[in-house]
């Protein structure tokens, strides 16, 4: 299969040729790789299931792991989920459009094959211009998971999503470098209280501001049954082996004298160990919408190991930790 790219010019008027072209091969059961304010995804119409049976393919994903449905438009949820409760009203009404996904009760109109085989059905609205353009355009909701080959980083560009997925997919959107950077936060509503399955931007600070007390979930614990696939230790990861060591200088210097060529991300640079350094910002959510670009360049040069100094024990960390956490274990 030949992959065409599309650059959009001017990502913030997506009315033009390059979404109208996706849009029309959504529409007839294609895959299209296209940006989220978070990550990019790969997407298909969620309402037809050998179109998402292709994304399972395309990326080697486990047919047990569950898609996130994308929506434009509130209009759009009776085709995705049986109830909307209040709670899931004011949670849209402060974060959506953006990177919360809410996972409720399915409507019977979403196929097995999107939700796993399960009672429920994962939903957001992507505050993305190309996203919105392109749902809205395919006049379809699009269950799209992250645009990675199943288990690898989370891609940033267009050329991560190449890496992985050329040859595999119909068509890439370009629009550039995705702003967040890691995935959206997870939100289970289909029980009381509310469960976080996966931190992500929106801090549980914020969710709890809007509706009061939410269960924080084990996060690298390996729960049984698995809630969401996406909480398997092992996920996200650069092909080169990862370690995370607070006081990362001393591991960095062990491992240069052991012989060993190290990728090093670290909040503060030590010229003097002779590792490809990248100093990272204070910040966790600049942070995070560095990491995997720098993972995924540091990947490419043929390092022996990447070596990550632990950001703080922080909930601000929260969702950079878990990232670092299945990016290193395994
Ligand atoms: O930011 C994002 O969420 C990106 C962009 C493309 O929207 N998408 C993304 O999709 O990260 P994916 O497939 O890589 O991760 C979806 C996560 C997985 O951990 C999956 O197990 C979980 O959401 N999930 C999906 N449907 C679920 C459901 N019905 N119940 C529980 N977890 C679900
Ligand atoms: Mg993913």
């Amino acid at each position: 299969m030949r992959t065409t790219v599309l650059a959009l010019i001017d990502a913030t008027t997506p009315q033009c040729a390059a979404v109208m072209a996706a849009a029309e091969l959504l529409r007839s059961g294609g895959l299209v790789a296209f940006p989220t304010e978070t990550v990019y995804g790969l997407g298909a119409s969620a309402l037809d299931p050998s179109a998402v049976a292709r994304v399972f393919e395309a990326k080697g994903r486990p047919a047990n792991n569950p898609l996130i449905v994308h929506v434009a438009d509130l209009s759009d949820l009776a085709r995705v989920v049986a109830v909307w409760p209040d709670l899931a009203q004011r949670l849209a009404e402060r974060f959506w459009p953006g990177p919360l996904t809410l996972v409720l009760p399915r409507a019977a109109t979403i196929p097995d094959i999107v939700t796993g085989g399960g009672p429920t059905a994962a939903v957001r609205m992507p505050a993305h211009p190309v996203a919105l353009t392109l749902i809205r355009a395919a006049g379809v909701p699009l269950a799209a998971p992250s645009a990675n080959r199943s288990g690898e980083l989370s891609p940033t560009t267009a050329e991560h999503v190449q890496r992985g997925l050329s040859g595999r997919i119909d068509m890439i959107l370009d629009a550039g470098p995705t702003r967040v950077g890691v995935e959206s936060t997870v939100l289970d509503l289909s029980v009381s209280p509310p469960r976080l399955l996966r931190p992500g931007h929106i801090t549980l600070a914020e969710i709890e501001a809007i509706i009061g007390p939410i269960k924080r979930h084990a996060i690298v614990a390996e729960p049984k049954p698995l809630p969401s696939p996406g909480l398997l230790p092992k996920h996200y990861a650069p092909r080169t082996p990862m370690e995370l060591q607070a006081g990362s200088a001393a591991r960095v210097a062990e491992r240069v004298r052991q012989g060993q060529k190290v990728g090093w991300l670290t909040f503060t640079a030590k010229p003097d160990l002779a590792a490809v350094a990248v100093v990272m910002p204070r910040e966790p959510a600049v942070y995070a919408a560095r990491l995997y670009a720098e993972l995924h360049a540091l990947d490419q040069m043929g390092l022996d190991r990447i070596v990550v100094e632990m950001p703080p024990d922080e909930e601000a960390w929260l969702a950079v930790r878990d990232r670092l956490r299945r990016a290193s274990s395994g």
